[in-house]
């Protein structure tokens, strides 16, 4: 039962730390809140945006500032730089349709079952809006370039760690991959060097994923608590695991295919130096603050991800 004490923090507190250890009655709220907002900002998604006959690729599709050589000198041709920034975009764009589908079928498992049957209608919400943004992202792929990028394959054993533990794990993926898509597309969704339609796209997804974080971070707070009170000896192999997927989603950026595409000499060798590079090094850190204080402060990492390399 909680404390009435940790009730009141928790309903004054701007602190996150704080924050995170909400009760049932501020979930149900949040939740409720949650539900509202999806179904007042509800959109069409095959009628939301005015697609042009074509996207210019003399423009930056994405800032150079965001691209995976930046701040290395690796690349210093405006001509390949411009191409590296389509290709990294439909690499972006594909991460989110392979991603999120394997994604969605754990959801889709889960909605109607007793274990997540309070969580129902916010998982319809969500299922919802991320069949909206799959549907959005491949779409700009197949209209202005040749498509999607196929599935690369994942190191990563799957789940397996026992149901409690493996419902951690999903929600922990899914928040994981949210922040990392939500830190491009806050930034993506507002720069006016972009051509409109991604302007448009990063910003429609930014809005949606705003909601899609608030709720992730109290669910896997709320199913780690479950899982370790039922199974304590499995927390360092799901921090570990956990950790590992931060790792093999910073390096899914740097896809091989699009130093390949964009014509450089030697891509894989060219992709080995950027991820290594300390000034990625240092961005890698800075894309993962948010979530790695999280997963920190919830107490599932007992130690921050920001201290690992994802080049070794
Ligand atoms: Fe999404
Ligand atoms: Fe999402």
């Amino acid at each position: 039962m909680t404390e009435p004490a940790t009730r009141a923090a928790d309903r004054t507190s701007t602190n996150p730390k704080e924050r995170i250890t909400m009760d049932d009655s501020g979930f149900s709220t949040l939740l409720a809140r949650l539900s509202e907002k999806s179904r007042d900002e509800y959109y069409n998604p095959y009628t939301k945006f005015t697609w042009p006959d074509t996207v210019p690729e003399d423009q930056w599709w994405m800032n150079p500032d965001y691209l995976t050589v930046s701040g290395t000198g690796l690349i210093d041709d405006e001509t390949t730089l411009k191409a590296l920034a389509r290709y990294e975009t439909v690499n972006f764009f594909s991460l989110h349709v392979h991603g999120i589908r394997e994604l969605m079928i754990e959801v889709a498992r889960r909605i109607h079952t007793p274990d997540f049957a309070e969580y129902n209608e916010y998982l319809h919400h969500f299922i919802g809006e991320e069949n909206a943004h799959m549907w959005f992202f491949a779409e700009f792929c197949h209209r202005y370039t040749g498509g999607i990028y196929p599935e690369a394959a994942s190191p990563l054993r799957g789940e397996g760690f026992g149901n409690l533990w493996d419902d951690v794990i999903v929600f922990s993926r899914i928040l994981i991959f949210e922040e990392i898509f939500d830190y491009y597309n806050s930034r993506m969704g507002k720069d006016q060097l972009i051509p409109d339609i991604l302007r448009e796209i990063h910003a429609a997804h930014h809005h949606d994923e705003s909601r899609h974080v608030a709720f992730g971070k109290q669910l896997v707070k709320r199913l780690y608590d479950r899982a370790l009170a039922a199974d304590p000896d499995r927390r360092e192999e799901i921090e570990k695991y956990v950790k590992d997927y931060m790792t093999y989603s910073v390096r899914s950026l740097y896809n091989p295919q699009i130093f390949r595409d964009c014509g450089v000499g030697n891509p894989l060798a060219v992709r080995r130096e950027a991820l290594s590079h300390p000034v990625r090094e240092a961005f890698h850190v800075k894309l993962m603050t948010r979530v790695d204080r999280f997963f920190v402060a919830a107490g599932i990492f007992s130690t921050s991800w920001g201290t690992e390399h994802v080049s070794a």
